[in-house]
């Protein structure tokens, strides 16, 4: 490694390129990881765990909290003063004694990515991703998105007054995730295609537009994704967990979960690695495919789920999603959209509430116990990558449907007490 505490660098061949360069594959067309010299950076800071600890409990929900909290090993050479944030990051971790019984697994926690500024795990990203826009003095930011994206981008985009131009398939984007996009003021351009179509444009916008991505291929966004699994093991007071849970769509998130470990790991703030459990919808599984064969190739998919937000099927971060796994001995599930309908009935009604991708997180932990692969008495973490508010034309379809099992409709009463005292 040369004297930058940081480089881009190809997961394949190893190239080295400064991050002063605006590029996101390398020569070899393979991706590149933010590589931080680990070593250095220890020394320098005193890194250790004492020292991430004390600066969150000083910085609890304020700024230089929560993401930035890790900052010399996410962006460490940024001066302070340029970083664009909205204090994300700091998520609960749920204990829940309805869906742990649900589950069988007694050490069950919940972490809630919904809880962050625009809703979801996205805003952890794109506070890197959109302060590193700033110090390249890109003029416009883009995404494709299935919705979460393009609701962080505009809102960061605006924050950081650059230009935002979000791309979304037609007819597959949540209500609530579409809003935001609008109302946070970015561009939106409605494409006649699904994901993966909205995705190709991007990167040949990138080549032929100079516009600058802010989808899960830009490392940088991996860089703040990291930190939801170190913020984790300090909740957990650092005990590792037997497995961490979570949907797969672009592998984003599997990929910055790997590397987040495999640093900590370096670094000895842990000794011992956790499992990774990634679900898929049963529809839009590339990766569950990938994974039954040994991962000798990916095959794209047609992908269809009633999860609209891991509705992809050809993912960009497969590569380093693949490294995660053989990091952390992990495995890949799949679950039907009725697995995961009745996983959100659960969740939601537990009083925490989430997505319909987020408890895909959840449907896959029941179906791994149900098969002996999570044992009763490991501690799993899952993760809940989204708010429930992002889709309640899914919530309000399920409920308003007498077949469902956990249905809970509205009634229509006349103003008289003995109407309400019927119910009660
Ligand atoms: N959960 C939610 C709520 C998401 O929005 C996404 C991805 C995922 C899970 C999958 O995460 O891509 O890291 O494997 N949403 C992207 C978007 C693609 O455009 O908002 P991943």
């Amino acid at each position: 490694m040369s004297q930058a505490l940081s480089l881009l660098k190809c997961v394949s061949c190893g190239k080295e390129f400064p991050l002063s360069d605006i590029r996101f594959t390398c020569t070899c067309g393979n991706l590149l990881d933010v590589v931080h010299d680990l070593e250095k950076l220890k020394k320098s800071f005193s890194l250790s765990r004492k020292f991430f600890e004390e600066r969150q409990l000083r910085l609890n929900n304020q700024p230089g909290g929560g993401v930035w909290n890790f900052k010399e090993l996410v962006l460490p050479a940024i001066s302070e003063e340029k970083i664009i944030s909205k204090q994300e990051g700091n998520t609960r971790l749920y204990r829940n004694r309805k869906l742990s019984q649900w589950l069988s697994v007694g050490n069950l926690f919940l972490k809630h990515e919904g809880e962050n500024p625009t809703g979801s795990f996205k805003d952890r990203g794109m506070t890197v991703a959109v302060t590193q826009a700033k110090e390249l003095d890109v003029k416009a930011v883009t995404c494709a998105s299935t919705g979460n994206t393009s609701a962080s981008l505009a809102a960061y985009a605006s924050e950081a007054d650059i230009t935002g131009l979000v791309l979304i398939p037609k007819g597959n984007v949540a209500i609530g995730k579409i809003s935001q996009a609008l109302a946070y003021g970015a561009k939106t351009l409605v494409v006649n295609g699904d994901f993966d179509a909205c995705m190709a444009l991007i990167q040949d916008a990138q080549e032929k537009l100079s516009a600058y991505p802010l989808n899960s291929i830009n490392p940088f966004r991996l860089e703040g994704q990291k930190t939801i699994v170190w913020e984790t093991l300090m909740q957990l007071g650092w005990k590792v967990p037997d497995w961490f849970v979570f949907p797969g769509g672009n592998l984003g998130n599997t990929s910055a979960f790997g590397k987040a470990l495999h640093e900590f790991h370096q670094l000895g703030f842990i000794d011992v690695m956790p499992r990774f459990a990634v679900i898929q919808a049963q529809g839009a599984s590339p990766f569950y495919a990938a994974f039954k064969n040994g991962f000798k190739n990916l095959i794209p998919q047609k992908a269809e789920t009633i999860a609209t937000a891991i509705r992809i099927g050809n993912p960009v971060n497969y590569s380093k999603a693949v490294r995660s796994l053989q990091w952390t001995n992990g495995i890949v599930e799949s679950v039907s959209d009725e697995e995961i309908l009745e996983a959100k009935a659960r969740v939601d009604s537990a009083g925490i509430g989430a997505e319909p991708s987020s408890c895909a997180t959840v449907a896959g932990i029941r179906k791994l116990v149900g098969n002996g692969t999570i044992k009763q008495d490991e501690t799993v973490v899952g993760i809940l990558t989204g708010n429930i508010l992002k889709d309640p034309q899914a919530i309000v379809d399920y409920h308003f449907n007498n077949h469902r099992p956990l249905a809970n409709p509205p009634v229509e009463i006349e103003a008289t007490i003995d109407d309400v005292k019927e119910f009660l």
